[in-house]
């Protein structure tokens, strides 16, 4: 089992989960951040961290967001690790809210 970063994610980036992961299993893109499906432990720190809601466990990925499960997995594979928080991108905020952003997502 692992937790999975979802759509919420992507031009937000606020990086507050990074920081409480025991095995430092979050890989960074440019607008969006993944966790590595092997390497979590499945202990759910990060869950409560994120400000706008987008990591969530395996088994409780609403319909919409079952592609971001192989995403994590793909995307931890060619992305650099990241265990410290950094500063949002300046309109973090305005995309809060926003639905429907995987359009944006940067490779
Ligand atoms: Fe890291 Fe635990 Fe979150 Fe998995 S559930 S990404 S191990 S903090
Ligand atoms: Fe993304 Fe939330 Fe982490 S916006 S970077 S999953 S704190």
């Amino acid at each position: 089992m692992t937790f999975v970063v979802t759509e919420s994610c992507i031009r937000c980036k606020y990086t507050d989960c990074v920081e409480v992961c025991p095995v430092d299993c979050f890989y960074e893109g440019s607008n969006f951040l993944v966790i590595h499906p092997d390497e979590c432990i499945d202990c759910a720190l990060c869950e409560p961290e994120c400000p706008v809601a987008a990591i969530v466990s395996e088994d409780e990925l609403p319909a919409g967001q079952r592609d971001f499960l192989e995403l994590n997995a793909v995307l931890a594979e060619e992305w650099p690790n990241i265990a410290e928080r950094k500063d949002p991108p300046p309109d973090a905020d305005d995309w809060a809210s926003e639905m429907d952003k995987l359009k944006y997502l940067e490779r």
